[in-house]
């Protein structure tokens, strides 16, 4: 087979992939009776209080959607949602997620001590190791591109990204695909550059 086909064959697999996930057009008002069970950890409209639940409110569409196969399959190991996920088809999980990415999201205060530092990393990445400013697809206030699928992540719980940027970096989380993103990213990061961008990210809007 020559180059051309191969890579048209790729480029087919990935359209279709795309149109599987995004066929489905979730409606926000049935996913709310739908998320019951969710309050109790990430609050009733996706504003968690605890800094270890995520906030989901004013997420991207497309990336919620894409986490909750993904949690539901076992491709993301969440523990405190072992089986919540069973009993939702593809409809049920379109709709929860365009419930959760009509809501607004709140935003915490950042550590004064570490803003300058996280700043500087989130706006400039580390140009001597290779590794790029997060801004280039969260975007400079941290909205994230919706319909890429790269994640809200302005006024998230610093704890939360912290564990997340942990867990790509130590290779516990893997679902940023097959081009690692986000696992190539967090490789060049210290503890110390962690929490900066973590406490930046919290108070970020
Ligand atoms: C017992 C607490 C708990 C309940 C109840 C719960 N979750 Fe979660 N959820 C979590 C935790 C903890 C994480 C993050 C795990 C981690 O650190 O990776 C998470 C992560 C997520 C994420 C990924 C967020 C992101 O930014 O990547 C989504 C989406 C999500 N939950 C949706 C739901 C939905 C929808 C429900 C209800 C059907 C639900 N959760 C119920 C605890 C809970
Ligand atoms: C080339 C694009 C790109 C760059 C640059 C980038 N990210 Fe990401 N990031 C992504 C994608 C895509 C995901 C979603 C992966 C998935 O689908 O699970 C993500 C996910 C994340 C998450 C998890 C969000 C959640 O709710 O669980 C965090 C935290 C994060 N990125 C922080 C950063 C930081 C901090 C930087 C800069 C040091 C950065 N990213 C740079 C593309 C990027």
């Amino acid at each position: 087979m020559n180059k051309l086909l191969v890579s048209l064959f790729l480029l087919l697999g990935v359209v279709a992939q795309t149109r599987a996930a995004d066929a489905v057009v979730g409606d926000p008002l049935v996913g709310q009776a739908k998320t019951a069970v969710c309050g109790a950890c990430h609050g009733p409209d996706g504003n968690s209080m605890a800094p270890n639940f995520p906030k989901l409110a004013g997420q991207g569409q497309r990336y919620l959607l894409k986490q909750l196969h993904e949690i539901k399959d076992g491709k993301r190991v969440v523990l405190e949602m072992t089986g919540m996920l069973t009993p939702f088809n593809d409809q049920d999980l379109a709709d929860i997620a365009a419930w959760f990415a009509s809501q607004k999201g709140s935003v915490g205060a950042a550590d004064a001590n570490l803003v300058a530092k996280g700043e500087a990393l989130f706006r400039g990445g580390k140009l001597d190791q290779g590794m790029p400013a997060c801004t280039g697809c969260h975007s400079p206030n941290g909205a994230g591109n919706a319909a890429a699928g790269f994640p809200h992540l302005g006024g998230q719980h610093a704890d939360y990204v912290k564990k997340q940027l942990t867990a790509f970096r130590e290779g516990e989380r893997t679902n940023d695909g097959d081009t690692m993103v986000m696992r190539t990213i967090a490789s060049k990061l210290s503890n110390k550059d962690i929490d900066a961008l973590s406490a930046y990210i919290q108070g970020l809007h």
